[in-house]
């Protein structure tokens, strides 16, 4: 399970997370959503130790986060990789520098359920499309079997036929792999379809946490509501899970 404790986050003089607490239990979903500047990448930037936690404690299992190796997919996939490597050699350097021996039959598996060619994998980012560039993004993230998986942000930087494939292929490959995923987006409709819980942030302080499927008949909070009646204005709020 990952605990966040009454955990306060400073940048300069702002706080940017305000006494935020969340759980995650093993294989679920959590979505957070909330306006830009609300404090989501800084709440994952909190989680993988990337930022100094000035009151509060983060775990998983009761122990530092970092030893379960939780994996980060980001915004822009093709950005999050260097771009002088070829994927193949992006995607298992990590692991080999961290000692992991991954057997070939694991990564085609995987491949598969991403719909990667392998031959892909020898091309560098910038020869690929942005979306295959994410699927090779989550490869990578799952490679080692975490199970703890931070989205930031997955699909925006994708298509909307792209998001919708790849939502399904996270959720799919989730189903199997029985990661935990903590999945950052603007995307209510997203996250209505997608996630167990959805956690509503703003200004830095947990507004509220609320089932899915209740999130989108019946938010507890006014700012949940807007942010909901903003979604359905826009026609994007479909449950499908
Ligand atoms: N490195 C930094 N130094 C100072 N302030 C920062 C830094 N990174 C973020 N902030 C501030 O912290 C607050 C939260 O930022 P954060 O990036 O967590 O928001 P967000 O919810 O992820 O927004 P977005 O949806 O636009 O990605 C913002 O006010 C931002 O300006
Ligand atoms: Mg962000």
């Amino acid at each position: 399970m990952l605990s966040v404790e009454n955990v306060t986050v400073r940048r300069g003089r702002a706080q940017v997370l305000n006494d935020v607490s969340l759980t995650l239990a093993p294989g679920k979903t959590l979505a957070v959503v909330g306006e830009s500047g609300a404090g989501k990448s800084t709440l994952i930037a909190a989680i993988l130790d990337l930022v100094r936690v000035a009151a509060g404690q983060i775990t998983w299992a009761g122990a530092p986060v970092r030893r379960c190796s939780p994996a980060l997919v980001m915004q822009e996939p093709r950005r999050a990789f260097n771009p002088h490597l070829s994927l193949r050699r992006s995607v298992m350097e990590p692991l080999e520098a961290q000692g992991h021996v991954i057997d070939t039959s694991h990564l085609t598996t995987l491949c598969a359920g991403l719909e990667i060619a392998l031959d892909l994998l020898d091309r560098r980012p910038t020869e690929v499309s942005i979306g295959q560039a994410q699927r090779v993004g989550i490869l990578r993230a799952l490679i080692a079997a975490p199970p703890l998986v931070l989205f930031d942000e997955p699909l925006s930087a994708l298509d909307a036929v792209t998001q919708k494939h790849t939502a399904r292929l996270i959720a799919d490959l989730q189903r199997e792999a029985g990661f935990a995923a903590l999945i950052v987006t603007h995307d209510l409709g997203y996250a209505a379809a997608y996630a167990d819980d959805i956690a509503v942030l703003r200004a830095g302080q947990v507004q509220e946490r609320t089932p899915a499927a209740r999130f989108v008949t019946a938010p507890q909070t006014d700012y949940g509501r807007t942010l909901r009646d903003a979604a359905f204005a826009l026609g994007a709020l479909e449950r499908v899970a």
